[in-house]
């Protein structure tokens, strides 16, 4: 990589020690192309014949902006200046967003997008796509209504039956007091030409969360299998005690905690 990168950090330690804090808008998976944009400008690429640094394109900088931008500052971190997109712009050399990653429109795991493309299928419902990671686990429960541990069946192509729910937040599902209706969740956004997206529930118990709409339908915003990984259980074990007032101070916590523990993004 070359130094100093594009934000003037000129040693290695104090790339590592700035970059840390990004970490958290990394695992909050506000945009699939956060990280490559993020690391285009703290460890730009450095290439033997070229005296110039390599920088993102503007397209790529306004990508993230767009996504990411409001939920930063619900966490009370504004977009930095030294970050402004018109610092930027398009041209041959500059560092293109990902495509597959664009074309997903919003869902989160690359993997089963590439994968559902592969096949020719539409990409996989944001709801049923997202990451498990600690940040954006506690992002949407702090912005669902509904949060449970659920048994679930799969009604049709764009609807779930909840068949028992522990409630971590909102109500309580249970199929001998609730009927039916009461307990379907919508999955599925539709894509563009109106054809349901697909989301591949399996057996077994999820974590489940959802909003309730004005006419008292919920509508999935996260659904992800009942797992037993560390970031997946310390998630879970905040429930009871996060603040949402003050998740951001909680989500730059977490990073700071796990950031040398955890395999770190390849930035050097
Ligand atoms: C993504 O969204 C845009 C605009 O909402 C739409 O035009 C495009 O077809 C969508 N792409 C996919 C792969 O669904
Ligand atoms: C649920 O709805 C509220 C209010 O409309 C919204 O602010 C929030 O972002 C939604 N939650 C999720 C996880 O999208
Ligand atoms: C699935 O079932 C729900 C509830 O009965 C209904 O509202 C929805 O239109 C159905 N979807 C499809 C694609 O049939």
């Amino acid at each position: 990589m070359r130094l100093p990168n594009l934000l003037d950090h000129e040693t290695l330690d104090e790339i590592i020690e700035q970059s840390t804090a990004w970490q958290s808008l990394v695992q909050l998976h506000c945009n699939p192309n956060t990280q490559l944009f993020l690391c285009s400008v703290f460890a730009p690429v450095c290439l033997p014949n070229l005296d110039k640094p390599i920088k993102p394109c503007k397209s790529l900088c306004e990508e993230v902006q767009s996504n990411c931008e409001s939920r930063m500052q619900q966490y009370g971190f504004p977009w930095p200046e030294m970050l402004r997109c018109d610092r930027f712009e398009d041209n041959d050399m500059c560092i293109k967003p990902h495509n597959a990653a664009s074309a997903s429109n919003g869902s989160q795991n690359f993997a089963l997008n590439l994968k559902a493309q592969a096949l020719g299928h539409n990409p996989v419902c944001k709801s049923c796509s997202q990451a498990s990671t600690f940040e954006n686990i506690l992002d949407n429960f702090c912005r669902a209504s509904v949060v449970l541990r659920a048994r679930v069946r799969p009604l049709n192509e764009t609807h779930i039956i909840v068949r028992k729910g522990r409630s971590f937040k909102g109500p309580t599902f249970d199929r001998k007091r609730t009927p039916a209706h009461e307990r379907l969740v919508k999955i599925s956004d539709v894509n563009s030409d109106g054809t349901p997206c697909p989301c591949p529930i399996t057996k077994g118990n999820f974590l489940l969360m959802a909003n309730e709409t004005d006419n008292g339908q919920f509508i999935a915003k996260l659904i992800l299998p009942w797992k037993q990984d560390k970031n997946f259980k310390s998630a879970i074990r905040r429930f009871r005690a996060v603040d949402c007032t003050t998740l951001g101070r909680e989500i730059r916590e977490s990073v700071l905690r796990q950031s040398y523990k955890r395999k770190v993004p390849n930035y050097y």
